[in-house]
């Protein structure tokens, strides 16, 4: 079996703890081997490398990104880095994953994806929350077809927290919908279906933040023949919001991260009903016995484990990779995403810190 060997720019929160540690799982360990991993900060590298016999630790990423001898960089640095480095990294000659958010505008993601091109070298973008059990058991709810027309779906990633990190500046690429945006986008334009939304409405405001970028937002997008989509990532929210809640004509689902339930009634055990127009007699409002069937799934213990959804998405790279399978998470969908966050900055302009703070 084809070991793939990787090498890591950046080991912080990413590179580190959510990418160099999968590969000793007993799923990747066999497919993948961590053989580089590169950051500014040596002792961060050294971490990785005691752990993986054979890994060797850089300084310089351009330095590790001569060792021809790598079949795959993953590129976990810090979001302006995303572009620039992933080019780099497949002019060099290498297959490269490229930690979301892929880039701040389509422009941006269009150089990545030419380079991908103009170099033959393999590109994809790390967006593991389409691999979310919950999120799965959703779309395969709505695409059964027991909740009728999907009218409307809600999409909410949030909770309260401060925030003073570099992910709260604009000129880092950061902010809520570039951060954790990716991941509810990502799904909510799986749940409108795949195709660009019509309209776009986008509402940012700062409300726990220590920095000039947004940490709450609220955008809708619609399409004829599509449900609504209403999205949120918000650091001021209240606590126990639902995550999911999907409007159906014939029921609908509401859920957390790791529960769902829906109901929904057959049509054809409904009373028959026809239009009338003259006020209803005895002044009655409409009213009904509809009987709803109520079903409810939770999530495994071991789809809730963070790396999951890690585990997944490399199981599908490695097939993509080795066996020329298609990636779930194509490059057309993250530049789709991408056009909506280009689109909601443009409709919000928010103030920037002066230059040096
Ligand atoms: N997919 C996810 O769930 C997820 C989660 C966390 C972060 N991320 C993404 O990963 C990226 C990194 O975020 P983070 O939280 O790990 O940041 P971080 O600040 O924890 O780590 C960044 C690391 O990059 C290193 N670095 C900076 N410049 C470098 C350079 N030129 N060469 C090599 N290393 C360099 C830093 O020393 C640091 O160790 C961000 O784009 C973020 O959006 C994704």
């Amino acid at each position: 079996m084809k070991r793939i060997r990787v090498g890591i720019i950046g080991q912080g929160r990413s590179g580190r703890n959510i990418h160099a540690v999968v590969f000793n799982t007993e799923k990747l360990k066999e497919k993948f081997q961590l053989a580089a991993v590169a950051d500014l900060d040596i002792a961060r590298c050294k971490e990785s490398c005691e752990e993986n016999p054979g890994c060797k630790a850089y300084t310089d990423f351009r330095e590790m990104l001569k060792d021809s001898s790598l079949d795959l960089i993953v590129n976990a640095s810090q979001s302006p880095d995303h572009v620039p480095f992933s080019i780099e990294a497949m002019e060099a000659g290498h297959a490269v994953l490229c930690e979301k958010p892929l880039a701040r505008t389509v422009s941006e993601a269009d150089r990545v994806i030419a380079a991908s091109k103009r170099t033959g070298q393999f590109f994809a973008v790390f967006q593991q929350s389409r691999f979310a059990p919950t999120f799965r058991k959703v779309l395969e709810v709505m695409n059964s077809g027991v909740l009728g027309r999907i009218v409307m779906v809600r999409v909410v990633f949030n909770g309260f927290s401060r925030r003073w990190d570099w992910q709260t500046l604009q000129d880092m690429n950061a902010g809520s919908l570039l951060n954790t945006g990716p991941h509810p986008l990502d799904q909510a334009l799986q749940f409108f279906g795949n195709v660009d939304p019509e309209t776009v409405f986008c509402r940012m405001d700062r409300a726990n933040t220590w920095g000039d970028a947004e940490d709450h937002v609220k955008v809708i997008l619609t399409a004829k023949g599509h449900p609504v989509i209403d999205m949120e990532v918000s650091s001021c929210a209240p606590p126990g919001q639902r995550v999911y809640e999907v409007y159906g004509t014939n029921g609908t689902l509401h859920g957390s991260h790791s529960e769902l339930e829906w109901r929904f009634f057959d049509p054809a055990d409904a009373p028959a009903h026809h239009l009338i127009r003259e006020p209803l007699p005895d002044r009655a409002y409409c009213s009904e016995k509809l009987s709803f069937t109520t079903e409810k799934w939770t999530s495994s213990e071991q789809g809730m484990d963070f790396s999951y959804r890690t585990i997944k998405l490399y199981e599908n790279l490695y097939d993509a990779l080795v066996n020329g399978g298609k990636l779930e998470v194509t490059l057309e969908q993250v530049r789709r995403q991408i056009a909506v966050i280009e689109e909601c900055h443009r409709q919000n302009p928010l103030s920037k810190l002066p230059l040096g703070v």
